[in-house]
C-alpha cells in the first residue's frame, strides 16, 4: 500500500524493513525497475524469507528431509503466483517448479465433522449428495436453494463478519459454523465470526450488492462469458509487470493461462526456494544491500526531507527517501513514535500458530484419506485446539514437474512409502490466554496424536516412530477485523500527514489478501509506483 506517491529522484536510497518475501520482491522489481535507486534490506533475523520456512532434517544419517514451518503452496488462480513463476523463469529457476493438477487426489479436501469423523468436500455430484446428507449437511442444500430468494440486508451495511454474511445468504448458521469457518481456520487461523466479510469475502459481497443473490450474480456472469467469446485476457497488474519489466507478452499470458487452471503449485526443496532465488539475485545486484541480524527499532525523520532507521545494534542508517515497511502492525507499532498511529497499529491483533510436523519413512498413514488434508470447522469440540493438518506426503507424491526438461518428479518426493503431515493448532483459540497460553511442544506433539487417532484411527504407536518438530509462529497472522477496509484509509491518512510519501506498507497486513501471491504482486506495483 503505498499512501502518496511521487516517482523517486534519481539515484534516490531506499530502506526496505524485512526480507520476509514481500520484503524481497519490493526490493527485486524495485531495483530491476530502476538500477540506478540505492536499495538497503534491514532483517532482523539471521536468515531471510520470513514465514517462509523450508527446514531440513536428518531421518537418518546423510538423507535430508524437507518439511515446511509456513508456507508450502501458491495458489494457481492468484496473478501473484504468475509474478511467481515468472520470476523464477527470469531467474533460470522455472525447473524447480511442480503442480498439482486439479483430478490429482492431493486436490481432495476434508472436513472435520462434530463426531469426529473425516467428510469429503464435494468435488463431484455423488460426493455432493453424500456430503448434504451427512452430519455437516445441515442447512447446505436448503440454503443453496434458497439463495436466489433471499433479499440483501434493509439498511446498507457497510461491513459485517464473514459468519454474518454467510448466514444471511444461506438463511442459517450451520453452513458457516460447518463448513465456512473451517476454511477460516486454514487460511487465516481466525475466527469467522470476527473477521471482515468485505475484506476476505469481496466478490461475494459484492455480487450480493450488485445482483441481490450470489447464485443470480454467478448465473449472470457465467451467461455474459458464454455470449460472445472473449478473448483470455490478462488482469492489468500482469500487463503492467510484462510491460515494464520487459517479458515477452505471449508467453506471460500462456503460462497465467495455464497456472489459472491450477489449483495449487510447489517448488522443489520448498517453498522457501523462491526468497533464496531473489536474495541470490538481489546478492548480484552491486546497488542493493542486505542486512542481516539487525533490527530496525525505530523510524525518524531528520529535517522532514530524509528518512532514518535506528538498528538494535545502535547503528543509524541515514537518507533515505523512501521506507517499504513489511511487518505486521503490531511490529511497526513499536518503531514509531506517534500516539495516535501507535494506538491504530495495535487495533490489528495477530494470531499465533503452532506449527507442528510429522515425518516417518517406509509407511504411508494416511493411504485411506489421501488428499491435501482436513480443516476442522468451529462446530467441532476440539479440545486440541487443532485448526487443520495438511498431508504433505500426499501432495509431494501428486506433484507434477511444471517444465518437462525439469528436476525429475523423485526431486521432490522421498523414495517408497512415507508420512509427512503439518498439524496447524492454536490460532483464534490462543486469544483469550495470550502468547503465555503457549504450552511445550510435548503438549502439542500429544494433542496431535490424540487427533490423529481419534480422527483416522492412525495407531499412536505407528506416530510415536516419527520425528516430530514442533515451531510456535508467534504473532504470524494479522486479522482482518470487520470495519479493516475503512481502517486501512484512515491509516494510510495518517502514515501520510506523519510521513508524507517516505513511508509505504506492504506485507501480510496491507495487501489483497494475506497469501504468499499477494504480498509478491504487492511489492511489484508499489515499486512500479515509485519507479
Ligand atoms: C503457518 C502459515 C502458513 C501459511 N501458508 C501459506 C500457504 O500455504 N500459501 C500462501 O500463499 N501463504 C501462506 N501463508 C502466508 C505467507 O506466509 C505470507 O503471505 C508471507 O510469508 C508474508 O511475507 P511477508 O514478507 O509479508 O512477511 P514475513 O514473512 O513476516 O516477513 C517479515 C520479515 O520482517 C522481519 N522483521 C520483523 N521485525 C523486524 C524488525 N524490527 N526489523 C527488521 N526486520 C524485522 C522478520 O524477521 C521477517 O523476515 C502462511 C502463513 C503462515 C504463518
Ligand atoms: C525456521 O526453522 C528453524 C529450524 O527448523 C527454526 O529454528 C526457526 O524458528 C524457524 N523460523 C521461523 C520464522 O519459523
Amino acid at each position: 500500500m503505498i499512501p502518496q506517491c511521487g516517482k523517486l529522484a534519481a539515484n534516490a536510497n531506499v530502506a526496505v524493513v524485512g526480507a520476509g518475501v514481500g520484503g524481497l520482491s519490493f526490493a527485486y522489481f524495485l531495483s530491476k525497475l530502476r538500477p540506478d535507486v540505492n536499495v538497503t534490506v534491514v532483517e532482523a533475523s539471521k536468515r531471510q524469507g520470513g514465514w517462509i520456512n523450508s527446514s531440513k532434517i536428518e531421518d537418518k544419517p546423510g538423507h535430508a528431509v524437507v518439511i515446511e514451518k509456513g508456507p508450502r503452496t501458491l495458489r494457481g488462480v492468484a496473478p501473484g503466483t504468475t509474478l511467481i513463476i515468472d520470476t523464477l523463469k527470469a531467474l533460470n529457476q522455472e525447473s524447480a517448479v511442480f503442480y498439482i493438477e486439479s483430478q490429482s487426489e492431493a486436490n481432495r479436501k476434508f472436513l472435520l465433522a462434530p463426531n469426529d469423523q473425516l467428510v469429503q468436500v464435494p468435488n463431484s455430484l455423488r460426493t455432493f449428495y453424500k456430503f448434504i446428507s451427512g452430519p455437516l449437511g445441515k442447512g447446505f442444500g436448503s440454503g443453496l436453494l434458497g439463495e436466489a430468494f433471499r433479499k440483501g440486508p434493509v439498511n446498507k451495511i457497510s461491513d459485517e463478519s464473514a459468519h454474518n454474511f454467510i448466514s444471511r445468504r444461506f438463511g442459517n448458521e450451520y453452513v458457516s459454523n460447518n463448513i465456512f469457518s473451517a476454511l477460516f481456520h486454514g487460511i487465516y487461523a481466525g475466527d469467522i465470526k470476527k473477521i471482515s466479510a468485505k475484506k476476505t469475502l469481496g466478490t461475494m459481497v459484492e455480487l450480493e450488492q450488485k445482483q441481490g443473490s450470489l447464485i443470480r450474480g454467478m448465473i449472470k456472469k457465467y451467461m455474459s462469458k458464454s455470449d460472445g467469446v472473449s478473448e483470455p485476457q490478462l488482469p492489468d497488474s500482469l500487463k503492467e509487470y510484462g510491460n515494464l519489466m520487459g517479458r515477452d507478452m505471449p508467453d506471460l499470458m500462456k503460462l497465467h493461462s495455464t497456472l489459472k487452471k491450477l489449483p495449487m503449485l510447489g517448488l522443489q526443496n520448498g517453498l522457501e526456494t523462491f526468497p533464496e532465488s531473489l536474495a541470490i539475485a538481489l546478492g548480484q545486484m552491486s546497488n542493493v544491500k542486505i542486512l542481516s541480524g539487525d533490527a530496525s527499532s525505530r523510524l525518524s525523520m531528520s529535517d522532514g526531507s530524509k528518512a532514518e532507521i535506528h538498528l538494535e545494534s545502535g547503528r543509524k542508517l541515514a537518507n533515505f527517501d523512501h521506507i517499504r515497511l513489511t511487518n505486521t502492525p503490531g511490529v511497526i507499532s513499536k518503531m514509531i513514535q506517534n500516539k495516535d498511529l501507535i494506538r491504530q497499529l495495535q487495533k490489528v491483533h495477530s494470531n499465533t500458530v503452532v506449527l507442528v510436523n510429522f515425518y516417518l519413512a517406509g509407511e504411508d498413514l494416511v493411504d485411506t484419506y489421501h488428499s491435501f488434508g482436513y480443516l476442522v470447522p468451529q462446530s467441532n469440540r476440539n479440545e486440541e485446539r487443532l485448526l487443520g493438518v495438511i498431508f504433505d506426503s500426499v501432495i509431494e507424491q501428486n506433484f507434477k514437474p511444471f517444465v518437462k526438461s525439469g528436476v525429475p518428479h523423485a526431486a521432490v518426493r522421498q523414495k517408497g512409502k512415507y508420512t509427512k503431515l503439518t498439524a496447524m493448532l492454536e490460532g483464534h483459540y490462543l486469544n483469550e490466554e495470550g502468547l503465555a497460553g503457549l504450552k511445550e511442544d510435548s503438549f502439542y506433539v500429544g494433542s496431535v496424536k490424540r487427533a490423529l487417532s481419534r480422527h483416522m484411527g492412525i495407531p499412536e504407536e505407528a506416530l510415536n516412530r516419527g520425528i516430530w518438530q514442533v515451531t510456535p509462529a508467534k504473532e504470524c497472522l494479522p486479522q482482518f477485523f470487520v470495519g479493516y477496509d475503512d481502517w486501512l484509509a484512515q491509516l494510510s491518512k495518517r502514515f501520510v500527514e506523519n510521513y508524507g510519501s517516505h513511508v509505504s506498507l506492504g506485507g501480510m497486513a496491507f495487501g489483497k489478501g494475506p497469501g504468499v501471491p499477494d504480498v509478491v504482486m504487492d511489492g511489484f506495483e508499489d515499486a512500479a509506483k515509485l519507479a
